[in-house]
């Protein structure tokens, strides 16, 4: 391209945007997933009426809730199919013509594949739970508080369920959250970014007392993706262990737990892993925890204390109903309960969608697109008083969401009108929303069709936070005379 065609390209034109769909080699993924219609968003009926050509929506909350693989409902059907004829037998019957295994080793037919998405080796992973529930798992064994050594340090607006998992444990061992809670809190809370430099200050401030480091991956308020890999370091050189939320970077960054030498990590399925809402979650433990030393007769086995249940016990004994827990070696000794075969056949069908590419590929688009978005955002000057981009505006600290801080008093009316005009964001209150443009499905089309109705949106919502405030004023000037100002409170 010369640069007098580079000047040429006007990245708002639908033209645009297609072309570089049309470019796209992860393109033929979007087929795979089912996109909602406008009317079906907005229907109160589970099958609508029949549409002559309905319109997609415009999903850009695969951060929330990622959309709906069309293997899904195939691998569901074998499932209910294997349920429904086989009855108990499902659990050991090998079925030629079906995609899943026996129930028994549904386990284990995903953890080779979720290894991969994570940057783990096969021992090191289960599929189990759920993400908080994962974490509590995790911090029985690892939260270990001595008279020495006692705090946890977590961010100060963590995901409310990381901060009330963290308090309870505390809690649990008699100790006070207000002052062994260490909170992480921005410098500066018009930029609510946590800089590397800051965390590791907040280390090294806390090192002697401090027994457990907890933090996401990715922020889900702020879309920063934290330096795993530095962080970990730095706290593990001062005795401190190091746990990962991975709810917001699972499948959409490239992880390498095993090479960042993280302690443990927990996540869930149902965002950028599209296994849908409330699916099973995935625990990391790095192998150096997951030791067993054999059980000898005379002595239970050696291995990191858990809360235990049967299914983290030895398979081959597992149906042997015998009181010694001998738990596998690995992660997968830290499971509980037989897992559910509906969250595993989900799961099943997204990571084959995944194996049909790779993680750096789906990043090499994900860092194109969300740059896009950024792009169009920084200039669509017509509207530029009424937002900000919190998320860092270096790629490699974020992922595919970007959050979008909007001017006070308009978030209501910029969300009535993105929902009217099928356009699927989340809003964290009390200013921002979330857009995440994910690699598997998203395009450079939606992308420009989000940033044009946003613009309406923020357009429309000055408008009237503007009359109401001229209402306002009029009520102002009245109410000194004959109504009060009580009136405009
Ligand atoms: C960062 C983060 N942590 C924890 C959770 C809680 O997950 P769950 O309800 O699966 O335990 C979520 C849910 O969205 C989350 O985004």
């Amino acid at each position: 391209m010369t640069d007098q065609t580079k000047k040429a390209v006007d990245l708002f034109s639908e033209a645009y945007a297609r072309s570089q769909d049309e470019q796209d080699p992860l393109s033929s993924f979007r087929s795979q997933f089912i996109i909602p219609t406008i009317s079906d968003l907005h229907s109160k009926i589970l099958v609508p009426t029949f549409q002559d050509q309905p319109q997609q929506c415009t999903y850009l909350c695969g951060n929330s809730l990622g959309l709906q693989p069309r293997l899904t409902s195939q691998y569901q059907q074998h499932y209910l199919h294997t349920w429904a004829t086989k009855g108990v037998y499902g659990h050991f019957t090998e079925i030629e013509d079906s995609k899943l295994p026996p129930w028994l080793h549904v386990d284990d037919d995903v953890i080779g594949d979720m290894c991969h998405v994570v940057g783990a080796k096969k021992n090191e992973v289960a599929v189990m739970q759920t993400l908080t529930a994962n974490l509590h798992l995790a911090m029985a064994s690892f939260y270990r508080p001595t008279a020495e050594r006692w705090k946890i340090i977590i961010e100060g607006k963590a995901f409310p369920s990381d901060h009330y998992a963290v308090e309870s444990q505390l809690l649990h061992h008699n100790k006070d959250p207000a002052t062994s809670m260490i909170l992480l809190e921005p410098e500066d809370p018009e930029n609510p970014i946590l800089s590397t430099r800051q965390i590791l200050a907040t280390i090294d401030k806390h090192a002697d007392q401090t027994a457990l480091l907890l933090l996401p991956g990715i922020q889900f308020y702020t879309g920063q993706f934290f330096d795993i890999p530095t962080i970990t370091a730095h706290a593990q050189s001062k005795g401190i262990v190091v746990g990962w939320d991975l709810a917001h970077a699972a499948g959409n960054m490239p992880l390498q737990l095993h090479d960042w030498n993280v302690d443990f990590a927990a996540w869930c399925s149902y965002k950028y892993l599209n296994c849908g809402p409330g699916s099973i979650g995935g625990l990391f433990v790095h192998e150096r925890h997951t030791k067993v030393s054999t059980a000898s007769s005379s002595s239970r086995p050696d291995y990191t204390p858990r809360l235990s249940g049967w299914w983290g016990s030895d398979k081959s004994s597992r149906f042997a109903m015998e009181n010694l827990f001998t738990p596998i070696a690995g992660a997968g000794g830290w499971q509980l309960s037989n897992p559910s075969v509906a969250d595993m056949t989900a799961l099943r069908a997204s990571l084959d969608i995944f194996n049909k590419t790779s993680l750096a590929a789906l990043r090499k688009k994900s860092v194109a697109l969300t740059g896009y978005l950024e792009k169009l955002l920084l200039a669509s000057t017509d509207v530029k008083d009424c937002f900000s981009i919190i998320t860092p505006s270096d790629p490699e600290q974020r992922g595919a969401q970007l959050s979008v801080r909007l001017s006070p008093g308009l978030l209501d009316n910029v969300m009535h009108v993105l929902e009217n005009k099928g356009v699927v964001v989340d809003e964290r209150r009390p200013d921002v929303i979330r857009v995440a443009p994910a690699p598997l499905y998203n395009s450079w089309s939606d992308v420009l069709r989000f940033v044009q109705v946003f613009r309406e949106a923020c357009k429309d919502a000055s408008d009237k936070k503007n009359q109401k405030q001229t209402e306002g004023s009029v009520m102002v000037e009245g109410g000194k005379d004959d109504k009060g100002w009580s009136e405009v409170k």
